[in-house]
């Protein structure tokens, strides 16, 4: 018997070092860097980030009128030190970024330009390591409509001028008080349409047949609607793992979308869209959007937006192996770098910069911080930032690096919310500041798209984030832990099929206004199916302009703004919706809280109620 055993356990043994080796061969093979993507013609995405580094479309500058911006401009080609101090030799325009309202243009007056180094870019310019760019304050014009604009910024260069633009890059706000809402969305994923597996149909809501990203779509339309102070999205905008030039493709299309919403938008890196595949995505993010982590004042509450892919480069490599896509090394949550990640004063790289940036916030209202990977996950574990185990045996994707110092500095530093993504659920942790008087909450939230089809455990949804009085009075639906669904029949705490979803959760129909003059004006028949009650603010239309102004029904004029050069006005309303009837799954629809809302020239509201009153 003891031979028996002592051979059994011999053979044990043996085949325990045979797997052990197996696993490190599939190892080596799988992460050496033979066999990477091979290199195709896919150009990388243009350079959207030349001179005028702020603001940029992903890191915007939200102001009022009659208030100056200072934006940074770096040539890049070492003409810094060329005199430039005399605002004379500086210009700045600005032109609504709306559709319909591009004949809306301002004239920025320069007040001062001075060289110092960037406010902006923690890690120096696009151009490069920490040095002094130019520092130019503008004037925006009091008379400014709020809206959102394109800005472009011109120095004098030699004998001529090089403007540069920077697409929706300048908020304008006429906000009388602190109060203030946004819009965080997570993981949209934009992706080509050809990663269906042999047990896994990819669905169309994803990317459509034509390759429309649809639920992106969806959620820029709702957001529009809705008409936040800002949208933070929250990472992973693009795939980017599946086929060499996915990522340049992918991009392009996600970009391209990214357009269309008509309110300012804040952009925070995911690993996706770091990763390596042909083109360093690193580098087209900075090319692209701005820089990989900064941070933002909003009526004194202070934001920090934070890169959790602080992967080194060959970590971040895509690569194709026998035919087949092979994850990169990494793709949880890391911030570097520190020795001791109990002891801030130990922290280097991003960790020093971010306990540097809270701790000079230390008086702000309220300090919020933004990031793709979560490092709490509500049992405290940090799901985002742990190990995952291959076969048991070795570790993939995860491991990262500091966690523990982010939770540090967040209690430390009374950090009140985190926002972030990465695993595609609602989620929410809290844990009490160390010091007493008060907790951080972490808000983690389901993603925009889906690859798979069928049937969910989560929904496509956004949070919609409220500040009142320096406080968060509202980050989930129905005030629990829940983002809000963009489609009817989503089930907040069972399985939803994502592929049946069509209805939008809200919605505007428009009814194009009558030729004849009474009915002249606009309408909308306004929808909701949510179980609470939601604020539009976004009822935006084009009418002609009548001598005695508008009358709403339905809804309230908030703004009108003339159409130069049109005789055309652009009126903007809000609507209060009540509560809804969702519908308990996505094949059984709800009873909408429905309303119209309209707008009309005053006058012939006027002629209207004098016949009524004609016998
Ligand atoms: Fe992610």
């Amino acid at each position: 018997m003891r031979k028996f055993l002592s051979r059994a356990l011999k053979v044990a043994g043996v085949a325990f070092i045979i797997l052990v080796l197996a696993y490190s061969a599939v190892a080596v093979v799988l992460y050496s860097s033979m066999g990477r993507f091979p290199l195709k013609d896919t150009p990388p995405p243009p350079r959207r980030i030349n001179n005028l580094v702020w603001p940029t479309v992903g890191f915007p500058a939200v102001t009022r009128p009659g208030y100056s911006v200072v934006v940074e401009f770096d040539p890049g080609n070492g003409v810094q030190d060329a005199g430039r101090e005399n605002p004379a030799g500086w210009k700045a325009s600005m032109k609504a970024s709306r559709a319909g309202l591009s004949s809306l243009t301002y004239r920025l007056k320069a007040l001062k330009a001075w060289l110092a180094f960037s406010e902006r870019w923690p890690r120096g310019t696009r151009h490069g390591s920490p040095r002094k760019v130019w520092r130019v304050e503008f004037q925006v014009p009091p008379e400014t409509v709020p809206e959102l604009y394109d800005l472009t910024v011109e120095a004098v260069k030699g004998e001529g001028w090089t403007p540069d633009t920077q697409p929706h890059s300048v908020s304008v706000t006429d906000k009388a008080n602190n109060d203030f809402r946004f819009v965080t969305l997570a993981d949209i994923h934009v992706h080509r349409r050809d990663i269906s597996w042999l047990f896994q149909e990819q669905t169309d809501k994803g990317i459509s047949r034509d390759g429309t990203p649809v639920y992106f779509e969806e959620a820029i339309e709702q957001v529009n609607l809705i008409r936040p102070d800002f949208v933070i999205l929250l990472g992973d905008f693009v795939r980017a793992q599946h086929s060499p030039g996915d990522y340049q493709l992918e991009f392009e299309e996600f970009f391209k979308t990214m357009l269309r919403f008509e309110v300012p938008v804040f952009t925070v890196p995911g690993n996706h869209d770091l990763y390596v595949n042909e083109v360093n995505g690193a580098k087209v993010w900075e090319e692209t959007f701005g820089p990989l982590r900064y941070s933002f004042d909003m009526a004194n509450c202070h934001f920090t937006a934070v890169n959790t892919s602080d992967w080194p480069f060959q970590d971040r490599i895509v690569m194709e192996k026998f035919g087949l896509f092979v994850y990169p090394r990494k793709w949880q949550g890391q911030v570097s770098r520190a020795s001791n990640e109990r002891d801030p004063e130990t922290f280097k790289g991003q960790l020093a910069w971010i306990r540097d940036d809270l701790e000079a916030h230390a008086e702000s209202r309220l300090r919020v911080v933004l990031m793709h990977h979560d490092p709490y996950t509500p049992d405290g574990e940090g799901r985002a930032w742990e190990n995952e185990r291959f076969a048991g045996a070795f570790t993939m994707g995860g491991g990262g690096k500091g966690r523990r110092a982010l939770l540090e500095l967040f209690s430390r530093c009374r950090v009140d919310s985190v926002f972030s993504g990465h695993l595609h659920c609602d989620d929410v942790g809290r844990e009490r500041w160390s010091a007493g008087g008060g907790e951080t909450v972490f808000a983690n939230q389901t993603c925009v798209y889906f690859d798979e089809g069928g049937v969910q455990e989560k929904y496509p949804g956004y949070r919609l984030v409220e500040i009142e009085g320096a406080a968060v009075t509202s980050f989930a639906y129905l005030d629990r832990e829940h983002s809000i669904p963009l489609y009817d029949g989503s089930v907040l705490d069972g399985e939803t099929n994502v592929d049946r979803l069509s209805l939008p959760a809200i919605s505007a129909e428009y009814a194009e206004p009558e030729a004849d003059r009474e009915a002249a004006g606009a309408a909308w028949t306004v929808r909701s199916y949510l179980a609470q009650p939601m604020e539009l603010r976004g009822l935006v239309t084009g009418v002609d302009s009548p001598d005695g102004g508008f009358v709403a029904r339905g809804g309230e004029i908030y703004r009108v703004v003339p159409i130069p050069g049109t005789g055309r006005s652009l009126v903007y309303l809000s609507a209060r919706l009540g509560a809804g009837v969702p519908g308990r799954s996505a094949s059984d629809t709800g009873k909408p809280f429905e309303r119209e809302v309209s707008v009309r020239p005053a006058e012939a509201e006027v002629e209207a109620a004098a016949r009524a009153l004609t016998p």
